[in-house]
């Protein structure tokens, strides 16, 4: 071992070290100069010490003056315990709080330029994921090396260690194997655009990035492997926001001759193993599953946030006997009129208060919300006169509301009311607080019966709802041709805290169902044989039932470290705009690579 290199490091020394003389290699965090002394607090992964160099040593105090933030040196001395005098000087906030190294040498291994921003490392300590106050994002991913110093983002990507750890000892246990599938492949859609990549040896055709790897996972099911499971690499060219990147990870997993219950069951048992042993929180299971139809009427959303209540309901029965034009004119045109009880909530907003809730509801495409506050005798305010007294009575008891009570109405085409007062719920509750966003409290579901096609308006044709290898359900198998629009799927959705963190379905592993749903999306056979020949042929060897599902491993890290934003899970993302900053990519390229791919 060369003299500089460390002996211990910056997160281990304790009382019990004090005495010995040791070696700590580190980066500046802070550095505090005084006359006679300079305090230096040395930073590296496992956590942080007090330095102390002496006046008395006159020639590396010199050189100690001229060190600062996120220098790396390396330090050597005696550990003595925290004093001022005869008095005890421990700082309670750091694991080695009770000790300092009092330098005898001191070597620069490396100096820094003045950093672009605060590393800002507080000596937070055991499941905190939240730094106060951070720079500008985009400064942060421009030089992602010094914001990944952060502690907080090297306790997230030890979490996620932990998640991968965890995943892969616990399908081990439950039988899986890993398998690698490729990144260069033929596009396997999974609703975004892809990425290409150009062929130089067969100029003119194009591999694209796989979005997933469903088609080699139902392939390998194919091929009898059982139970299958990857950590993977998707990508997806698409419109990107606070949970979504174009390169993603997921935790994709296919099994044969199962039906959901056993695809359930083995991620119960894997999603109970990970909270508990990657954040020490028991989840209970099985999970409740939920409606599709149901969450949409009660939530607006198909991944609605259970952890609190405020449910939508559907006033279209009394909302037809009033003379309201919003509200009669969204129902003769086939719409629905539903509403949310603000409990308490009429005292809550002022007038330009309920005009923002308004502008919530526009934002997620509807045209406003109507409004009533609830008095003891009658309604008040907002469109009480459009409301006759056994109206009010009708509502009032649908509602269950009370004096003091806010009524916020929408009404229009189903899904505009859905994402109105979907998106209204959601922002109520954060306005309300009704829920603790660093809390411990997961609220964990299985959403069911998917639709298995919705109508595209733009195309005029339906478009796979999931994507086209899930199965129909068997009842509804009849009416595929006749009435696409009533088949519901074998599909479902893990869904977290208002997210979705997983999707899977049982698969078609009948060639011909599978020809025939590619004929509902409007492919002519030709079509589907170019497309997906190889998944059709494959299904007509001896293709087992099977069904999987994909974790999106990301959003699972952002629950568990209870972030709501993406880029804070991952060590080198990509910002709002699809940009690395700190590498620069997408960039451009020589001329003569181009010409090398033909382009
Ligand atoms: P799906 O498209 O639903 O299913 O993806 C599965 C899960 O992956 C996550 N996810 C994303 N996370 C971050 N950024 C994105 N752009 C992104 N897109 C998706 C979500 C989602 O629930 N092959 C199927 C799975 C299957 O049927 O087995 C699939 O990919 O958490």
């Amino acid at each position: 071992m060369a003299s500089w290199q460390r002996t211990h490091t910056c997160g281990e020394l304790r009382e019990t070290h004090i005495g010995q003389t040791v070696t700590l290699n580190g980066w500046v965090n802070t550095y505090r100069a005084y006359n006679d002394q300079i305090f230096l607090d040395l930073r590296d992964r496992y956590g942080i010490t007090q330095a102390v160099i002496d006046a008395d040593h006159p020639e590396m105090f010199k050189l100690g003056q001229d060190v600062r933030s996120e220098w790396v040196i390396s330090a050597t001395g005696r550990v003595r315990e925290r004093m001022i005098g005869s008095e005890k000087k421990h700082n309670a906030k750091l694991a080695t709080g009770a000790i300092e190294v009092f330098v005898e040498e001191l070597r620069i291994l490396n100096a820094c330029p003045t950093p672009p921003f605060d590393v800002l490392s507080l000596p937070q300590e055991g499941q905190t994921f939240n730094d106060p106050e951070l720079a500008n994002e985009d400064l942060r991913l421009q030089y992602r090396y010094l914001d990944l110093r952060r502690p907080t983002l090297q306790r997230t990507l030890a979490m996620r260690h932990r998640l991968n750890k965890v995943i892969r000892d616990n399908l081990d246990a439950q039988g899986f194997y890993e398998i690698e599938t490729p990144l260069l492949g033929k596009s396997t859609p999974e609703g975004a655009r892809d990425y290409l990549v150009p062929s130089r040896v067969s100029l003119g055709q194009w591999y694209a990035l796989p979005q997933s790897p469903q088609l080699f996972k139902q392939i390998l099911m194919v091929a009898g492997y059982d139970k299958y499971f990857q950590i993977a690499r998707c990508l997806r060219d698409e419109d990107l926001r606070a949970d979504r990147q174009p390169e993603f990870t997921q935790l994709d997993l296919e099994m044969s001759f199962v039906e959901m219950d056993d695809v359930f069951r083995v991620i119960e048992n894997l999603i109970a193993d990970v909270f508990k042993r990657s954040i020490n929180v028991e989840v209970k299971t099985p999970f409740p599953r939920l409606q599709y139809a149901d969450v949409m009427l009660k939530y607006g959303s198909d991944k609605p946030d259970l952890r609190y209540g405020l449910e939508i309901v559907d006033v279209g029965a009394i909302a037809a006997q009033t003379e309201f034009q919003a509200f009669k004119g969204a129902l003769e045109a086939g719409g629905k009129v539903r509403a949310l009880n603000v409990t308490g909530g009429a005292d809550k907003f002022s007038r330009k208060q309920i005009d923002e809730l308004a502008e919530v509801v526009k934002r997620a495409g509807g045209k406003g919300c109507a409004w009533v506050k609830v008095e003891a005798e009658k309604f008040a305010a907002g469109i009480e006169k459009f409301l006759a007294a056994p109206i009010q009575q009708q509502l009032r008891e649908r509602l269950g509301a009370k004096a003091g009570d806010l009524l916020l109405f929408v009404a229009d085409k189903e899904d505009v009311v859905c994402a109105g007062l979907g998106t209204l719920r959601q922002h109520l509750a954060n306005a309300l607080k009704l829920y603790d966003p660093n809390g411990l409290d997961y609220k964990i579901a299985w959403v069911l019966d998917f639709p298995s096609f919705i109508w595209d308006d733009d195309e005029k044709r339906w478009a796979a709802n999931h994507h086209p290898f899930t199965a129909p359900q068997d009842d509804d198998l009849a009416r595929l041709e006749s009435e696409p629009g009533s088949v519901k799927a074998k599909a479902y959705d893990l869904i977290v805290n208002g997210y979705e963190c997983g999707g899977g379905s049982i698969r078609i592993h009948n060639p011909d169902v599978q020809s025939r749903l590619f004929k509902v999306l409007g492919m002519t056979e030709e079509q589907a044989k170019a497309r997906f020949g190889f998944l059709l042929d494959a299904l007509k060897f001896g293709a087992p039932p099977h069904g999987g599902i994909a974790l999106g491993l990301d959003r699972l890290a952002m629950m568990l470290t209870r972030t709501t934003n993406i880029r804070d899970v991952i060590a080198f993302p990509k910002n709002q705009k699809a940009r690395d900053l700190m590498t620069g990519a997408p960039a451009t390229v020589d001329a003569k690579q181009l010409k090398e791919l033909g382009l």
